[in-house]
């Protein structure tokens, strides 16, 4: 296992970005930026033993300072919608930025995914740490995060999160990769989907949480078994299709405290595999439907379906329905959470 540590371009105000490679002994790696903690690629085997690069990005700042669809980034301080823009804590009511419509969308306007963080190598990992201030994009305390990615030999990517508060806040991070097994540029049409989840929380045409807790059964949204991403993506059902192809979080079945598989996805062509372990109580299922504006790695632009995101999280608006997990972090508290995404070859 090695770590490298390379400049990956300049921001406008000429401070260096850095990008951090961990490549374990099989050849696998995977880079991240220290600009929005963002895991840049993942260079993974398939059924030919050729390493794929699994996840979408840039190869320059630039596409990632443009980036409005957050590839690779971690999100932050609440992940998705806020509705309103506003959640009251302790009985004082807190209005945040409102950048999509009247919604805080990804922690607002300049949310974590544009920040540079602070970076240090320690033995496989690399920790990224931020400290938000009291008042940013109008949420409560200062916010210490601390990132952690570690590559494992068995080709697993591990995201840790430790976060602590000096008053009385809300938080729900997620990282939000594009995956596409095959690679860059195919559809992720044929790719299959398995995710652990009997429920999904219903969304309203602004896709936002309606509060209620619904079956997947006998919805497009029923991944309980695994089928391709394609079969029921463009399966219209009232109240569920508000979103142009999947943008759901689904409530995940397995009892909380453990990190466990909560989600599979393989390319059956390639064989490339990808499982999703988890302790958070929720995962956002988001499928692009076009990204042919997007030039992405290589200079070329992406196309339809290109991707998948698992972005795994609390559920969106929680502050805004009681009855959803809660995100507050009280201070003095610490809130640690890992998500871990194993690629493997499926013969
Ligand atoms: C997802 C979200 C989508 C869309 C996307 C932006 O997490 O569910 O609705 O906002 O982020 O990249």
């Amino acid at each position: 296992m090695s770590v490298s540590v390379s400049e990956f371009g300049r921001l406008p105000s000429g401070e260096a970005v850095l990008r951090y490679t961990i490549t374990n002994a099989s050849g696998a790696s995977a880079s991240l930026l220290n600009y929005g903690a963002t895991w840049q690629t993942m260079f993974v085997p398939n059924r030919k033993d050729e390493l794929v690069d699994v996840v979408l990005g840039y190869d320059t700042i630039d596409g990632y300072l443009k980036n409005t669809m957050y590839l690779g980034a971690t999100v932050g301080r609440v992940a998705n919608r806020i509705k309103n823009a506003r959640f009251t804590l302790n009985g004082t009511e807190y209005k945040l930025a409102a950048n999509l419509g009247t919604s805080c969308l990804h922690g607002g306007n300049v949310g974590y995914d544009k920040k540079i963080w602070q970076a240090q190598i320690d033995g496989d990992s690399v920790f990224f740490s931020l400290t938000s201030p009291d008042g940013d994009e109008g949420f409560p305390g200062e916010l210490s995060v601390v990132v952690i990615y570690s590559l494992g030999e068995d080709n697993a990517l591990s995201i840790r999160y430790l976060i602590n508060t000096d008053q009385d806040t809300i938080q729900n991070m997620t990282n939000h990769a594009y995956f596409n097994l095959a690679g860059q540029r195919s559809t992720v049409l044929e790719q299959t989907l398995q995710i652990d989840a009997d429920q999904f929380t219903r969304i309203d045409e602004l896709t936002i949480p309606t509060g209620e807790i619904v079956p997947v059964r006998n919805t497009p949204l029923d991944f309980t078994k695994a089928k391709p991403l394609g079969r029921d993506i463009n399966v219209t059902v009232e109240h569920i299709d508000t979103a142009g192809g999947f943008d759901h979080n689904f409530v995940l079945n397995h009892p909380k405290g453990g990190v466990e598989r909560v989600a599979t996805a393989v390319d059956p062509i390639g064989g490339v595999a990808m499982d999703v372990y988890t302790d958070q109580p929720g995962v956002q299922l988001f499928t692009p439907p076009d990204f042919s504006y997007m030039i992405g790695k290589g200079g070329e632009p992406y196309g339809i379906r290109p991707a998948f995101c698992l972005e795994t999280q609390h559920f969106a608006d929680a502050m805004n329905n009681p009855h959803f997990p809660s995100i507050v972090l009280r201070a003095g508290e610490v809130f640690s959470s890992e998500t871990i995404y194993r690629f493997r070859v499926e013969k």
